[in-house]
């Protein structure tokens, strides 16, 4: 065993780990209860403790093989950030200490492009770009092949806070493929849902219209009416069928780094493709009036069908419009919607009509689901068509914008 095999056995896979969990504003128990049931459902070396702050959660004492897990399937995380370091850093001489003492070749790939986020609050050194600099020295003096790279082009990240004299240091298990899923091979389309929003919206729901359903509920059809892009169909996949996230993801940054065991990353890999079997068979119906978004979803459903290998799934893309299409009651059907904002619809369909109209539809498919609503004054044109419908709202972020997150169901 030489000097790094026994430093990784020491510092990576002989202890537990601190990280934290990054995700959607506002969905904290969302994310706590995927993330509680992904740790139940693996061996723990260690006793993990969650902590539920206002943005983020932490986890303690957790192995390193289980936050690998948790990168590879939870679908709620926009990113998990594996402390490597800590520690008061009040002066510069202490920090270029910190940075220099870390055993940089066991966390990083050598070569790799790396990119450094660094942020100073509260601190006696606030100079962001001196911090970094320091960073930059440090690493590069024992990892030469490392090249230093913004976000957008590299294949690593390191996230490193000062706040109030303390230094946290992060390397991220995610760095963006935690929510870019690599299923839209065509881009087409704006006002795309993040795919993290998209799960926690799902799964929040679910939850929801499980309250009146029963535990178990499921649906057994997905209609995605707005489908542009399609992140809201596609995710459901995920959410309705139980298909593991990382049978399309299949290598994360944490995967790659010279600490991570080959192993245990491969057994985990093929655990997904055997639960992959038992997914549950859902047919999913995308809508769409823009000939080429409808295009660009049918390539991109036939890709993901023959990228999941998984030959009971049905996704299939209509392009016509929605409103044209005949209701059929069954409350078994689920609706994400995410209604073209702003634009106006031909005709003389303004936004606060368009959501009445979606309302009527809604209340005569009798389905459960979830709408965006972009401003409060919609909610009520769109709750007064559902008089007999349950109803549960969330505030939310979506692009950018505060909006809030409405569920249905017709109990
Ligand atoms: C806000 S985008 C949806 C974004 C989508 N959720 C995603 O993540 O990419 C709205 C989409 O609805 C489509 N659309 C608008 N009116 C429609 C209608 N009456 N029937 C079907 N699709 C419609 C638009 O062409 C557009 O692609």
């Amino acid at each position: 065993m030489d000097h790094n095999e026994r430093m990784i056995k020491r510092q990576v896979l002989g202890v537990g780990h601190r990280a934290i969990l990054r995700y959607p504003k506002g969905f904290s128990d969302v994310v706590l209860e995927e993330v509680t049931t992904l740790l139940n459902s693996v061996e723990q070396k260690f006793d993990p403790e969650i902590e539920v702050q206002a943005t983020q959660i932490t986890i303690r004492n957790i192995g390193f093989a289980n936050l690998l897990f948790l990168a590879r399937e939870a679908t709620t995380l926009r990113d998990i950030l594996w402390q490597i370091d800590c520690g008061k850093a009040d002066t510069m001489k202490r920090l270029k200490t910190r940075f220099q003492d870390i055993p940089w070749p066991i966390y990083l790939p050598n070569p790799c492009k790396l990119a450094l986020r660094v942020t100073s609050t509260r601190s006696r050194i606030f100079h962001e770009g001196e911090i970094t600099r320091l960073l930059e020295k440090a690493i590069v003096a024992k990892c030469p092949g490392v090249n230093l790279v913004s976000l957008r082009g590299s294949e690593q990240l390191i996230d490193v806070r000062l706040f109030e004299d303390h230094l946290e240091i992060c390397l991220s298990l995610g760095k963006g493929a935690l929510y870019q899923r690599g299923y839209k091979e065509v881009l087409k389309g704006t006002a795309s849902v993040k795919e993290d929003l998209a799960q926690c919206a799902l799964r929040a729901t679910l939850s929801f219209v499980r309250n009146f359903k029963g535990r178990d509920w499921i649906p057994r059809e997905v209609l995605v009416p707005f489908a542009g892009s399609g992140t809201l169909g596609f995710e459901g996949l995920f959410t309705f069928s139980g298909i593991p996230k990382s049978l399309l993801n299949r290598n994360l940054p944490g995967d790659r780094l010279p600490c991570s065991p080959i192993k245990t990353v491969g057994h985990q890999k093929k655990m997904s493709i055997n639960s992959a079997l038992n997914s549950l068979p859902i047919t999913t119906k995308f809508i769409e009036i823009d000939k080429a978004q409808a295009l660009a979803l049918e390539h991109n459903s036939n890709s993901i069908v023959a990228k999941l290998g998984l030959k009971d799934l049905e996704l299939n893309v209509y392009h016509q419009d929605f409103f044209a299409m005949p209701p059929s009651a069954n409350k078994n059907v689920f609706f994400p919607l995410n209604p073209p904002f702003g634009e106006r619809l031909g005709g003389d369909l303004n936004i606060k009509s368009l959501y009445q109209e979606i309302g009527r539809f809604m209340n005569t498919w009798q389905g459960s689901g979830f709408i965006f609503v972009p401003m409060l004054e919609l909610i009520p044109a769109f709750s007064k068509e559902i008089p007999k419908f349950e109803i549960e709202m969330r505030p939310i972020n979506h692009g950018g914008k505060p909006m809030t997150l409405l569920m249905f169901t017709m109990p």
